[in-house]
């Protein structure tokens, strides 16, 4: 066969940069990181995740590999977030709400309404702002590689909610941050911190009427069954995040760390992808389920929930943050 130089050319311009990657993976240390979460396998953020543990595995030729833990075997995101602080734990995915215990910047994420739109939270998140926030708990042992985007959080309950007058008296479940738990008071409604995995159980037993949460994790925990009212107030948006234990980096070369970065990167374009496909889905399914949609006057929300922002304003942490996302929206 007579070679075509043309193709010649072309696969020796792939095989260089190919034989780069392989001569400098051979350099790479063996390490096995652990990664433990709350999600289902099925959770467009565990695919990420799993994605991101092959692309690892690649870029360092089989040296570098990420174990993972999903459906809460080590715990909800404080427990895990504790074994990082401990130096039991490599890697975990928190919510930005779980994260505010630990960094109270985190909170601005739990504040209803402050994103102007889907555009605005994506550039907070994957812009300076995001990042700067990311590095915010390095001092206390972890920090955030990736954000992962996770819709809107809307109220569902046992019975029908049309304003928040509708609220009155419920027992709503949060994932327990000031912010989440002041939010639900200011809604006449009681909250119940209770952990992820129990909510099924809780409305079921109906220990509580209702919960909050994205379309994807109210039909992927089965909420839907034992639920069936999702009522689309969107008050908040809170993104997912990968966070890496302190200590662990600091082991990690340059070239480890650049392997995890790059991975971390891609795993967040992939999640961001695949997130407003599944939400379509999701709510197809809950739609078969037998779930009931309710439209509702967000304004009315807002108004009620008002009150969060001037206790931010008053606060100097927050009030910083609060202005740093404004800011943003108008880029
Ligand atoms: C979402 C989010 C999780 C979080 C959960 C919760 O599903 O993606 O990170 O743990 O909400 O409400 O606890």
């Amino acid at each position: 066969m007579k070679l075509n130089p043309k193709h010649l050319v072309t696969s020796l311009m792939l095989a260089v940069p190919l034989a780069l990657a392989s001569t400098a993976s051979l350099a790479v240390e063996r390490v096995t990181l652990k990664l433990a979460h709350n999600l289902d396998t099925t959770h467009v953020v565990h695919r990420a995740l799993a994605q991101m543990a092959k692309d690892i595995d690649e870029a360092s030729g089989g040296k570098m590999k990420l174990r993972i833990y999903p459906g809460g075997q080590m715990g909800g995101p404080r427990e895990t977030l504790e074994l990082i602080q401990n130096g039991a734990l490599d890697m975990t995915k928190a919510s930005a709400s779980e994260m505010e215990t630990f960094q109270p910047a985190y909170s601005i994420f739990s504040l209803p309404y402050v994103f102007k739109d889907s555009a605005h939270f994506e550039k907070v998140i994957y812009g300076p702002v995001g990042r700067e926030l990311m590095n915010e708990t390095k001092d206390i042992g972890f920090t955030a590689i990736a954000a992962y985007v996770a819709g809107t959080r809307s109220f569902y309950a046992k019975k029908e909610i049309h304003s928040p007058a509708d609220m009155k008296g419920l027992k709503i479940r949060v994932v327990a941050t000031p912010t989440t738990i002041k939010l639900i008071e200011l809604l006449g409604a009681a909250p119940a911190p209770i952990p992820f995995g129990e909510v099924y159980t809780a409305l079921q037993q109906g220990v509580i009427d209702g919960a909050e949460n994205n379309e994807p994790s109210y039909v992927q925990t089965r909420h839907v069954e034992v639920a069936k009212y999702y009522i689309e107030d969107q008050h908040t948006s809170v993104p997912d995040f990968l966070v890496i234990s302190t200590s662990t980096w600091n082991k990690l070369d340059d070239e480890q760390k650049q392997i995890i970065t790059d991975a971390a990167r891609k795993s967040e374009k992939y999640e961001h992808e695949l997130w407003d496909q599944v939400v379509l889905e999701s709510r197809q399914r809950a739609e078969q389920i037998g779930a009931k949609f309710i439209q509702v006057d967000k304004a009315a929300f807002r108004e009620a929930l008002a009150p969060l922002y001037d206790d931010f304003r008053a606060d100097p942490v927050k009030a910083e943050w609060l202005e740093k996302i404004e800011a943003a929206a108008g880029e």
